[in-house]
């Protein structure tokens, strides 16, 4: 994709010479297009001034964060900063532009194009509100529907999809709403503890909260994943899976501005259509959620396992046989309450983490068992090694890292994913395994994989895609995005996911998890949605009308195309 910019007039102030690069070329108004700045229609800086009073002073004009790699602003010791944690989302989180997804980037502000190239404002979002109440998302998204502005929700930033961001957008910016209260909880769905969660609540701050009650709440492997937005309206799995079920499954009750500005509550059983959507049907389309309260359990002592091996003194044959050896002992795994991560690359099997809540080491030894027996028989040298800890919270220090944020997270990546079924595993293990031997050792695609358990019916109906249910694998196919080589050759290596890489997995399978999937699949209505897209879509109408709220692949983005200047047009 081309960036397109027009430089207007260049005053020597550097803020302002930064103002004017955030100018793109004007078109021509179009009432079913949303307005770009520099339109005639883009409203007069008073407007925003009025929209500023009216949010206390919350709203900001957005600055790249690139531009201290970028002349006018260019600044040495800032911009090496910003270029050794570009991939990483604590780089992104803390600005209210900021997301790591490369492709939508367009490379248009970032620390790898030379200097002196300007920094543009391309994908990132024009201004942005400061969220510090319902009431402030409500303002936000009236002016945005008053004006035919774009309008994007940002909590972290994470979303490999790029949903995040949005061309000429005004975003509401819910990272700053930080709340966590527990409550004891009483309803036909549940009753017990639980955590009211404001939008902005990452991981790990629910996490120590969680921890200090001795307490547990599902959340993601990566810790500073928002559990509100993207996370559990997506879907979400956790360590904690096999035993709670998905993300979806805790909501109890969802606190949501609506495009109309309402503040409403979505429970199982008011607005209960609502609350149905919302848990798993997808983030950024139905409305800002400000809060949710979720179900928490008593922390519990976990069992643990990690190790690898390395296919340097083995046969390729024996390399990839001991994958298809490991599918043979999954479904035992995840049936005593296992969640598995692992990553298949050509040099290494990199078992990241099993993780048992309730469980002992013994019982995990056991499980392993037919697959250590078989690595030992075949002479493979692998290590495995086994820990049972009397908490969650002990085992995610030792298994996702250093806290507060765990491992470093590299988050600019090319993405794409299946779900694998457990008869498909059994019948297709050989052509899965084929196919990943191919795509390893001939791209540099690798695959990320999990497994958990979810069958479990959750306490209330949702719109989590029902391919979940009978998941065993959830197989992933990721590279790198590498700044420092041309955008269009990165861009080249995702349309190879799309094109190559996919379609012989997505053959073998009836959905795909929309957080960690390729935001290119043709198919992604079906694949992402399953049969629940036509009811997810009418619900979307009764509480947005006008389509005001958009992102790519979420429910009724197929009524909107990005034309040639990446403006949102009615299709
Ligand atoms: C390193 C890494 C590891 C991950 N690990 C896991 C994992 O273990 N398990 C898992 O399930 N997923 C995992 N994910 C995927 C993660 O769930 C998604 O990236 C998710 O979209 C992030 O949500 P967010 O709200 O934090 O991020 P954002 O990018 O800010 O938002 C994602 C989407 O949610 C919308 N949204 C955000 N807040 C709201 C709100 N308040 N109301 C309405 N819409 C909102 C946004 O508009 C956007 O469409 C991982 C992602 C990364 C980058
Ligand atoms: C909004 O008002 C605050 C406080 O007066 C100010 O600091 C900020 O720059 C204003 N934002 C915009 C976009 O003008
Ligand atoms: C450059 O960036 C560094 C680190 O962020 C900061 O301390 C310094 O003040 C900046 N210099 C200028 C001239 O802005
Ligand atoms: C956003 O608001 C919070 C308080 O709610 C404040 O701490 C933070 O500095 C603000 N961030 C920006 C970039 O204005
Ligand atoms: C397993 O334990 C051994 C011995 O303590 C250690 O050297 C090795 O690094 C560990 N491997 C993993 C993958 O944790
Ligand atoms: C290997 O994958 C490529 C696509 O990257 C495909 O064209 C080719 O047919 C595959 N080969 C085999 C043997 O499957
Ligand atoms: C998942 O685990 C449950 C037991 O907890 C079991 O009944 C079910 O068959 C398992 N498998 C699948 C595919 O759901
Ligand atoms: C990016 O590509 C360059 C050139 O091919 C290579 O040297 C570098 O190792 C790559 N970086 C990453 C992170 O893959
Ligand atoms: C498993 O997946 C295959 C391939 O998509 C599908 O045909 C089959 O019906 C699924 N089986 C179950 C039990 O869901």
């Amino acid at each position: 994709m081309v960036v397109g910019m027009s430089r207007i007039l260049c005053i020597g102030l550097a803020y302002l010479a930064l103002h004017v690069f955030r100018v793109d070329a004007a078109a021509p108004p179009d009432s079913q297009c949303r307005v770009l700045p520099g339109d005639s229609l883009w409203p007069h800086i008073d407007a925003w001034k009025q929209l500023n009073t009216t949010v206390g002073g919350r709203l900001i004009t957005t600055i790249p964060l690139g531009h201290v790699c970028h002349d006018p602003t260019y600044n040495e010791t800032a911009c090496a900063a910003l270029e050794a944690g570009w991939s990483l989302p604590q780089m992104q989180w803390p600005t209210p532009e900021g997301f790591t997804a490369g492709y939508q980037q367009e490379a248009s502000c970032n620390p790898y194009t030379p200097r002196e190239s300007p920094c543009l404002q391309g994908n990132y979002v024009y201004y942005a509100i400061n969220v510090s109440s319902a009431e402030d998302a409500a303002v936000g998204v009236k002016f945005a529907q008053e004006n035919n502005i774009r309008l994007v929700i940002k909590n972290t930033g994470h979303d490999y999809l790029g949903k995040s961001t949005g061309k000429g957008a005004l975003s509401v910016w819910t990272h700053h709403l930080k709340n966590i209260e527990f409550l004891d909880y009483t309803s036909a769905a549940w009753t017990g503890q639980a955590v009211k969660l404001a939008a902005g609540v990452q991981g790990f701050e629910a996490n120590n909260a969680a921890a200090e009650r001795g307490l547990t709440i599902v959340g993601g492997e990566c810790l500073t994943v928002g559990i509100v937005g993207g996370f559990s309206q997506g879907g979400g799995h956790s360590l904690l899976s096999s035993r709670y079920g998905l993300g979806a499954d805790q909501a109890l009750e969802w606190e949501v501005v609506t495009a109309g500005g309402a503040v409403v509550t979505a429970t199982p059983t008011e607005n209960s259509d609502l609350y149905w959507a919302l848990s798993g049907g997808g983030a950024g389309t139905y409305g800002v959620v400000i809060s949710l309260t979720v179900k928490a359990y008593p922390d519990t002592v976990m069992a643990g396992a990690t190790g690898g091996f390395s296919s340097q003194t083995l046969s390729a044959d024996v390399y990839y046989g001991a994958i298809e050896v490991w599918h043979t002992v999954l479904p035992a795994l995840v049936d005593a309450g296992a969640h598995v991560t692992w990553i298949i690359q050509r040099a290494f099997f990199t078992l990241y983490e099993i993780s048992i809540p309730r469980g002992t080491e013994a019982e995990l030894r056991e499980l392993v068992k037919p697959w250590t027996d078989w690595l030992t028989e075949k002479q493979v040298p692998y290590q495995l090694n086994f820990t049972e800890l009397p908490t969650y919270h002990t085992h995610i220090e030792k298994y996702l890292g250093p806290p507060p944020y765990g491992y470093d997270a590299v988050s600019s990546i090319v993405e794409g994913g299946v779900m694998l079924n457990r008869s498909t595993v059994a019948a297709h293990s050989k052509d899965i395994v084929a196919h990943i031997r191919n795509i390893t050792t001939t791209t540099d695609f690798f695959f990320p994989a999990y497994a958990f358990n979810v069958s479990k019916s959750p306490s209330s109906p949702n719109a989590a895609i029902p391919a979940w249910r009978d998941m065993l694998i959830y197989l992933e196919s990721q590279q790198f995005w590498n700044f420092t080589i041309p955008y269009e050759t990165m861009a080249q290596q995702a349309d190879i996911l799309t094109n190559e890489v996919m379609p012989p997995l997505q053959a073998l399978s009836n959905g795909a998890y929309m957080n960690e999937a390729d935001f290119q699949n043709p198919n992604w209505k079906k694949d992402y949605y399953g049969s629940s897209y036509e009811k997810l879509k009418e619900i979307k109408k009764k509480y947005d009308p006008n389509d005001l709220f958009y992102a790519t692949t979420a429910v009724g983005s197929d009524a909107w195309e990005m034309v040639e200047d990446g403006r949102l047009c009615r299709t």
